[in-house]
């Protein structure tokens, strides 16, 4: 009989013949002897991370309250920072309420999970897929054993076909789809698909993950001010505090109804710890100051809008890249590792993207542009860039 060993390393040398290994990189920190000039392969896209204040924030709110929250919500773990994050949220998302989370995934996960769930609809879900949806939203179907009706990504004409097809279909409907898509950089029609949701009488799912801080008059996404219509609510809006927030952890903002239903059946809510004090702290102080910080969001995309277009002039394909995130597609695997590791020669740090994270033959690297980018690093990559298309001839 072979060891498990043996099965596990069998599975990941699979995965080498098709240049679909994963391995984890060295520590971000400097190692000595080598220099990173630009590192693009982050998502901390307003440069908070290392903000001061928040970091006096976190040490706040930790010493009043503790490193850890000690238990769940539901135990010993409910404390003000939690609650205050929360008020702020439903009021900024212009929900009735909203519920923090340990990390977007583990939103995703278990909440997306508990809302579909068979037991408390009446009847199994239809769930209508954005094709490019991250993994988080996937495994919260597969969990629940939901198939879902993929439409092509953002093809607003696409889910109305499928929706149509399933009108006479008496089985509650979900729409869930990110707002900006973390792979591809493009952003969901918030008009479109919530008049869809509104007239199919659909649950609206939407991941915010990448669009908040970064996108919305004040900087909490682009599904602010969209989640109710007529009086009533269209659904959930979550996102993290662990990308543009620059800290971890995650909310979904909801109705009332909604958020007392996943205190009582949200796995990943009820049997988790809350997330730390520290987080909270932070997160809350970025919270607070994101309507300030228009200006840097402007500059963000402006940035992005210049590269995108440099990038054209080169030659690469970059999607239908519309923010802040930047793909360059390449197809092969192997063509986006070897890509990805000519920029990291020239100390310039990307992430290489391969299929199934994205799908067959569009495997890019994955430029995240940040507000502290600055031109010179831009100019940088861009000189590399156009030495590989040099070499490439
Ligand atoms: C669209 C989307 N949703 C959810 C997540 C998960 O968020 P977190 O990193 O906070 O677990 C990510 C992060 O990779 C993401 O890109």
């Amino acid at each position: 009989m072979p060891s498990f060993e043996s099965r596990y390393a069998a599975y990941c040398d699979a995965l080498d013949a098709n240049s679909q290994r994963r391995r984890l990189l060295p520590s971000r920190e400097p190692v000595a002897g080598q220099t990173l000039l630009a590192d693009f392969s982050h998502n901390d896209y307003l440069g908070l991370a290392h903000d001061p204040a928040a970091l006096e924030a976190a040490l706040a709110a930790g010493r009043m309250h503790g490193v850890g929250a000690t238990g769940s919500r539901l135990l010993s773990g409910n404390l003000a920072p939690h609650v205050e994050l929360e008020a702020a949220i439903a009021a900024a998302k212009g929900t009735e309420a909203a519920l923090v989370f340990n990390s977007g995934f583990q939103a995703n996960a278990s909440a997306l999970a508990a809302l579909l769930d068979t037991a408390a609809l009446g009847a199994e879900p239809l769930v209508f897929s954005d094709r490019l949806n991250h993994a988080s939203l996937h495994h919260a179907c597969q969990l629940m054993n939901v198939r879902q009706v993929r439409y092509r990504h953002n093809d607003m004409t696409h889910l109305r076909s499928l929706l149509e097809t399933h009108r006479s279909d008496p089985r509650p409907r979900f729409i869930v789809a990110e707002t900006v898509f973390g792979m591809d950089g493009d952003q969901v029609n918030m008009a479109a698909l919530t008049a869809l949701a509104a007239e199919f009488d659909a649950l609206l799912y939407l991941d915010e993950a990448h669009a908040t801080g970064v996108f919305g008059e004040t900087g909490y996404g682009l599904a602010s001010g969209w989640m109710q219509r007529d009086g009533r609510s269209l659904g959930v809006a979550m996102g993290t505090f662990s990308k543009a927030l620059g800290v971890a952890g995650a909310y979904v903002a909801c109705s009332q109804a909604v958020r007392d239903y996943l205190l009582n059946r949200c796995g990943g809510f009820i049997y988790s710890t809350a997330p730390s004090p520290l987080v909270i702290g932070a997160a809350l102080h970025h919270w607070q100051r994101l309507p300030q910080m228009a200006e840097q969001r402007t500059a963000l995309q402006e940035k992005a809008r210049t590269l995108r277009e440099r990038l054209h002039i080169l030659g690469f394909d970059t999607g239908a890249s519309s923010t802040h995130i930047v793909p360059i597609i390449v197809g092969a695997a192997q063509t986006a590792i070897d890509l990805k590791q000519w920029l990291l020669d020239r100390g310039i740090l990307v992430s290489a993207i391969r299929p199934p994270t994205v799908p067959p033959h569009g495997a890019r690297i994955r430029i995240a542009l940040s507000a502290t980018h600055s031109t010179a690093q831009i100019d940088t990559l861009m000189a590399a860039l156009t030495a590989w298309k040099q070499q490439a001839l």
